[in-house]
């Protein structure tokens, strides 16, 4: 049985293992994502209503975040990272993980979401490449890789960069 909820104080240091352990077998990774989120954390794109763990046998399995970022006049979403232990893996906890992130950035009113990651996998959820939807690609970045989702029909469009949260670093 699969539960997702809100991070919580006593699971700060189970999600810095899992997503330490998640990443150092992943394909793309500087190894400092674990440290990432500790930033974002006390940043002021921090959102805690969707920073989400998965738990499963009583175990913190899975792991998501998403936090503020703008481009132009709009504030979008930026879903980073994302992490499953690798003896879950390929359970359909990150897709429970992202749909659920969904569902709540939805009813929290954003419009957008970016993600910079596979384009095998996120094209699953609606994200299409960002430049369709009016990103500009950062330099050195892969267009494809560089995704966006419209979470709602009557956003306006996107125009412009994305300002990532300082704590990204790019
Ligand atoms: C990426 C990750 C979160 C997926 O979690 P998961 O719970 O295994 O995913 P799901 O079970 O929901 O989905 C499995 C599907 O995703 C695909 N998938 C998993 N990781 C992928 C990746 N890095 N690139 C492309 N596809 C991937 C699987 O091949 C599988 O495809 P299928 O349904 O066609 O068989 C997990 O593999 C992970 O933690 N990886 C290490 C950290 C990482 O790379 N995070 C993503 C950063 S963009």
């Amino acid at each position: 049985m699969l539960l997702i909820r809100r991070e919580t104080d006593s699971d700060l240091d189970a999600v810095y293992t899992l997503i330490q352990t998640a990443f150092a077998t992943a394909e793309h990774s500087d190894g400092t994502e674990q440290d990432l989120v500790v930033a974002l954390r006390s940043s002021d794109t921090f959102i805690p209503e969707l920073a989400l763990v998965a738990v499963a046998d009583a175990n913190i399995v899975g792991y998501i975040m998403f936090t503020k970022a703008s481009a132009g006049d709009q504030t979008l979403l930026v879903l980073a990272p994302l992490a499953v232990l690798p003896d879950y893996q390929q359970h359909g906890i990150g897709s429970a993980l992202i749909r659920e992130g969904h569902r709540i950035a939805k009813e929290l009113g954003y419009g957008y979401i970016s993600v910079l990651g596979s384009d095998t996998y996120y094209p699953r959820f609606g994200y299409q490449p960002a430049v369709q939807l009016g990103l500009e690609v950062p330099a050195g970045i892969p267009a494809a890789n560089f995704m966006a989702l419209k979470l709602r029909p009557e956003a306006p469009p996107l125009c412009g960069p994305l300002q990532y949260a300082k704590e990204f670093g790019l």
